[in-house]
């Protein structure tokens, strides 16, 4: 795989937002690694890593992962975090207590992690995070039947917005017959937007995913309306 943890990380902590009582938040993309970051301070350490335990648990007191006297412990483990956590025990020695979990999943939104390092007989939360996930949309598909434009896109996360512009000017929402569906099971969204291309000659669909920042895009040109002389003059 490669995955290059210390740009990860650089990126994660980009998204770093302190909320309240240093709960950091993480923002990890679904299918995707994410690391949770957690450093020690200077001060707590060094770590003897043969009298330590370090235990990732969540809000439901779920555990995450277990290191134990250096060792990875998989008893404790809840099923539903089996094989996406890894931990680089050669980072211990500099406090460094990220965790990677590897592929972030839809229902992880919103999971609080602890970090508990327990030594001399004393336990302290080192660290508190709060992932919020997201689903990349799908470029949209733009198809045009008659005189319909329809927009489509599939699996993203949250729900995204819709944009119709035509000549770098936003059509007006109203214009837009805009259906969002979320599936029960994955619960991703799919986006179907139509808008009536009488006149038109391109128009741009755009999907905003707000919580990636990110616009996906898709123009088409619409054959250009006959001009109306040939037919004035058939009139006439
Ligand atoms: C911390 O450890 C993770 C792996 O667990 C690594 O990807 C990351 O680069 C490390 N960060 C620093 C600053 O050493
Ligand atoms: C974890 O990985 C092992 C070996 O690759 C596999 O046998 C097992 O089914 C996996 N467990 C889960 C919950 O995915
Ligand atoms: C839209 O057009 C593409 C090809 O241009 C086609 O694959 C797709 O099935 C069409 N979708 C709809 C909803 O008509
Ligand atoms: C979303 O779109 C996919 C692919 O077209 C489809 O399989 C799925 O059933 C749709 N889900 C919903 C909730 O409409
Ligand atoms: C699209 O707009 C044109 C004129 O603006 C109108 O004549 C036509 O009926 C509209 N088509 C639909 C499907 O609403
Ligand atoms: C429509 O798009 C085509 C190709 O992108 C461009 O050549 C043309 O000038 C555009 N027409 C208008 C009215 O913007
Ligand atoms: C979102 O992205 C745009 C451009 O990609 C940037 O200008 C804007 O500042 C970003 N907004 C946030 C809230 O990060």
């Amino acid at each position: 795989m490669d995955f290059k943890g210390d740009r990860v990380c650089a990126l994660v902590s980009m998204f770093f937002v302190v909320t309240s009582a240093n709960v950091e938040e993480v923002l990890g993309v679904v299918g995707e690694p994410v690391l949770l970051c957690c450093f020690l301070s200077k001060l707590a350490l060094p770590i003897n890593s043969a009298k330590t335990r370090i235990m990732w648990q969540d809000r439901e007191d779920k555990v995450l992962h277990v290191i134990n006297k250096g060792q990875e412990v998989y008893d404790y483990q809840d099923p539903y975090y089996k094989n996406r956590t890894t931990f680089d025990s050669d980072h211990l020695a500099s406090g460094n207590l990220s965790l990677l979990l590897n592929p972030v999943n839809i229902l992880d939104n919103h999971m609080r992690t602890t970090v508990i390092l327990i030594r001399n007989h004393r336990s302290e939360k080192v660290c508190t995070l709060s992932l919020n996930v997201a689903a990349r949309y799908q470029k949209p598909t733009v198809n045009l039947t008659d005189s319909t434009v329809e927009c489509n896109t599939q699996g993203g996360f949250p729900e995204g917005q819709v944009t119709w512009m035509t000549n770098n000017t936003p059509l007006d929402p109203g214009e837009a017959d805009t259906k969002t569906s979320q599936d029960p099971e994955t619960r991703t969204f799919n986006i179907s937007s139509r808008v009536n291309g009488t006149g038109i000659q391109n128009l741009t669909c755009s999907i905003h995913n707000p919580t990636l920042n990110e616009t996906q895009t898709t123009t088409i040109s619409i054959r250009p309306i006959t001009p109306c002389f040939v037919y004035c003059r058939c009139l006439a």
